[in-house]
């Protein structure tokens, strides 16, 4: 069976400004049909259990781009094999997602809508599948990981450093999905904030979400001892091959961690590197790693860093990261990263555009085309 992307958009239509009541009927369905399958998920489901639905639908209308949708898949695969998921649950979610969809649309749905999210269904599990076996051979579905150390620096941002039981192969810029003991089979992720070192330290930097169920547990009840378990390494906002010598890296709050990693792995291999790294916040004390990133700079002399704060009224000029980021900053055309909250990564690729800087010399996280899907579902990024 082929895919046929004009029938899946059509069909798509019927119920994409309805996708909560989608997310919803598929996980009715799925839990009452197959009990089973909920036990790998987590006992309170939140807000975040939207992201499968999200996603399938994402990767479904995006197949197209082969190859990224490829990669995405894969590495999700990869990420799967924590959850315990086994091919044999592919199907059960496929048929629920399409039962899902057919009954949000009513009337107007018709059996050629399912039979080519059948086969799409199929593509994206069959690449699921065999990415997961792959990794089974070499590597681990998760990772035991020590804190080493957990330094509280603002009121709401922990810097915490950890070592894994074995060895974590990673890339500078990506992420790394972490359970607490206190909370089981609630991952969330958080971006390593150093490059791959030989000590095998992973450091991230979390910012407090009041009553937030991960980032409250591991800044106000985690310390220097405890186990923490992570993820496989995610994420696609990492450096090209060869290191570009010239980089802007745009960072809001602790968007600063990846680009961090980034700024360090380039100092680290490129003797002629010249980076500009602007951090934003919202207030003076907000800035949580001042000491770190200075030393650095300090080190290489080839790193300039730029500090914006754009609502504290006890520190002016107020002002973000977009209104410091001016023409001169893209003229010999850097590669720029783009790293914080969804709201500022947007509205920074849009100046980035308006200046002319080309997309292809552009990586963010999180990246557009995700921002704008989840935008439209109304759901968290
Ligand atoms: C790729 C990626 C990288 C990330 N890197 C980092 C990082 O380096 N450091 C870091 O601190 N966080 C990072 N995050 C966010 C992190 O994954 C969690 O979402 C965050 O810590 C909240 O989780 P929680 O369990 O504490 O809150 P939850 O229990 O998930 O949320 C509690 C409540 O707060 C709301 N909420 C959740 N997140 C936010 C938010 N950001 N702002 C406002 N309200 C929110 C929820 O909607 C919910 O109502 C990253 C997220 C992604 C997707
Ligand atoms: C076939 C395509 C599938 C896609 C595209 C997909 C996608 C996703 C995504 C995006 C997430 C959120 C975590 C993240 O962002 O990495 C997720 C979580 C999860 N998925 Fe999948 N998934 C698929 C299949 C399955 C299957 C077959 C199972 C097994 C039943 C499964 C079980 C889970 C579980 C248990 C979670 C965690 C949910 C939570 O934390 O609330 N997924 N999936």
């Amino acid at each position: 069976m082929s895919v046929d992307i004009p029938l899946l958009r059509e069909s798509w239509g019927l119920v994409s400004e309805s996708q909560e009541k989608v997310a919803a009927q598929f996980y009715g369905l799925l839990f009452s049909r197959y009990p089973k399958i909920r036990l790998l998920f987590p006992a309170g489901m939140d807000a975040q259990r939207d992201r499968l639905v999200q996603a399938l639908t994402y990767v479904v209308l995006n197949l197209e781009d082969s190859a990224s949708v490829t990669a995405y898949l894969g590495e999700l695969a990869r990420d799967h094999r924590k959850f315990d998921v086994r091919p044999e649950h592919y199907p059960a979610v496929g048929r629920c997602l399409i039962a899902a969809m057919r009954a949000v649309a009513g009337e107007a749905w018709k059996q050629e809508f399912s039979d080519a999210w059948l086969a799409a269904y199929e593509l994206i599990a069959t690449i699921m599948i065999q990415a997961a076996a792959q990794d089974e051979g070499f590597s681990p579905p998760y990772w035991n990981a020590r804190v080493i150390a957990h330094e509280q620096r603002s009121p709401e941002t922990a810097v915490i450093t950890v070592e894994p039981d074995q060895p974590y192969p990673f890339l500078a810029g990506q992420y790394a999905t972490i359970q607490v003991a206190r909370w089981p089979r609630i991952w969330r992720a958080y971006s390593i904030a150093n490059a791959p070192s030989p000590d095998n330290h992973l450091t991230f930097h979390v910012r407090l979400i009041p009553a937030g169920w991960v980032s409250t547990t591991l800044i106000r009840q985690t310390s220097v001892g405890d186990q923490l378990m992570l993820g496989p390494p995610r994420g696609m906002m990492t450096l090209p091959s060869p290191v570009p010598e010239r980089l802007l890296c745009l960072a809001g709050g602790t968007g600063l961690a990846p680009l961090k990693a980034i700024a360090e792995e380039t100092l680290r291999t490129s003797s002629a590197a010249d980076i500009t790294l602007i951090h934003g916040v919202r207030r003076q004390a907000d800035f949580y790693d001042v000491e770190d990133m200075t030393r650095l700079a300090t080190a290489h002399g080839r790193l300039r860093l730029i500090a914006a704060v754009s609502d504290d009224p006890d520190h002016p000029p107020s002002r973000t990261v977009a209104d410091v980021v001016g023409r001169d900053h893209v003229e010999a055309w850097p590669m720029t990263f783009v790293c914080g909250p969804p709201e500022m990564v947007l509205s920074t690729l849009d100046l980035l555009s308006r200046l002319g800087l080309p997309a292809h010399r552009i990586r963010s996280e999180p990246d557009a085309g995700q921002i704008m899907h989840r935008l439209r579902a109304h759901a968290p990024i």
